[in-house]
């Protein structure tokens, strides 16, 4: 039978690690083993970096400008079903920007938190804001983690629709890859291109390098405005 790429290596492992972090995130903060719950919410931080810059450089149905569509393929999408890409419909677009949204919310936030239970360190940042900032950022990671329930809720919910409605296993194509004929979306199903699995592991070992770096080492230590008001000079420097 006819198949087709769908996904390559790089974001089929993104989205897997991905799962599997955010829960250890729940499990540990659940134990309260702070500790872990820091570097795994790091490790989460990283992945989401990495399917942004994947975003823009990776294979192409896992950059944004191949299923980030306007109002208009929306409308036909849902009107007719009709979709141009084999990668994520117009419709789940909007689903996984708003995903790497929150979840970098949630990561973010708790960069600048402090260990409530003190048996652990606080999270790296959290000298550079103040106590009255601090409560606000926990109260964002305190709910903001319904809004993953949701949105997970979401997920999982256009999942089985898909499988019972339209008998498309969307698991199977995002463990193995690969899509058969019966399966396709879009009437002229397109192959899957700019397969570069090295420059992946590249991207994923500088930014494992890079952010404990900056988190633990470089920006630990300066005020957070003073960093900020210095990146932003130094990047006017570098486009004016
Ligand atoms: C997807 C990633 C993450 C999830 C799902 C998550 C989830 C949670 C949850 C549910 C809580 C308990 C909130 C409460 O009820 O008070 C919490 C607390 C906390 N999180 Fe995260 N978190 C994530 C990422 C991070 C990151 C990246 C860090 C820092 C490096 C971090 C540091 C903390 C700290 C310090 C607390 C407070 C613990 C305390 O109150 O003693 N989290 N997180």
């Amino acid at each position: 039978m006819k198949k087709i790429q769908v996904w390559d290596l790089p974001i089929r492992l993104f989205h897997w690690a991905l799962v599997v972090m955010i829960v250890v995130c729940i499990y540990t903060i659940n134990q309260e083993n702070i500790t872990a719950h820091q570097y795994a919410g790091i490790f989460v931080l990283i992945l989401l970096l990495f399917r942004i810059i994947w975003g823009l450089i990776g294979s192409s149905t896992a950059k944004f400008w191949d299923f980030v569509k306007g109002p208009v393929t929306i409308y036909n999408y849902m009107r007719y079903g009709v979709s141009k890409t084999e990668g994520h419909n117009p419709m789940g677009a909007y689903m996984v920007l708003l995903m790497l949204f929150v979840l970098l919310t949630q990561t973010i936030t708790g960069l600048f938190l402090t260990d409530n239970t003190y048996l652990h360190q606080d999270s790296p940042l959290y000298k550079l804001i103040s106590g009255d900032t601090r409560k606000y950022f926990k109260m964002i990671h305190q709910y903001n983690l319904y809004v993953i329930y949701v949105m997970i809720g979401l997920h999982i919910t256009a999942i089985l629709g898909y499988f019972f409605f339209k008998g498309q296993n969307l698991v199977k194509t995002m463990v193995v890859g690969s899509r058969k004929e019966s399966e396709w979306h879009s009437p002229m199903a397109k192959e899957m291109s700019g397969n570069k699995p090295w420059l992946a592991l590249v991207i994923v070992v500088v930014l494992g390098i890079v952010v404990p770096y900056m988190l633990y080492g470089y920006m630990k230590n300066i005020e957070f405005f003073v960093w900020i008001q210095n990146t932003a000079l130094w990047l006017k420097g570098l486009l004016f």
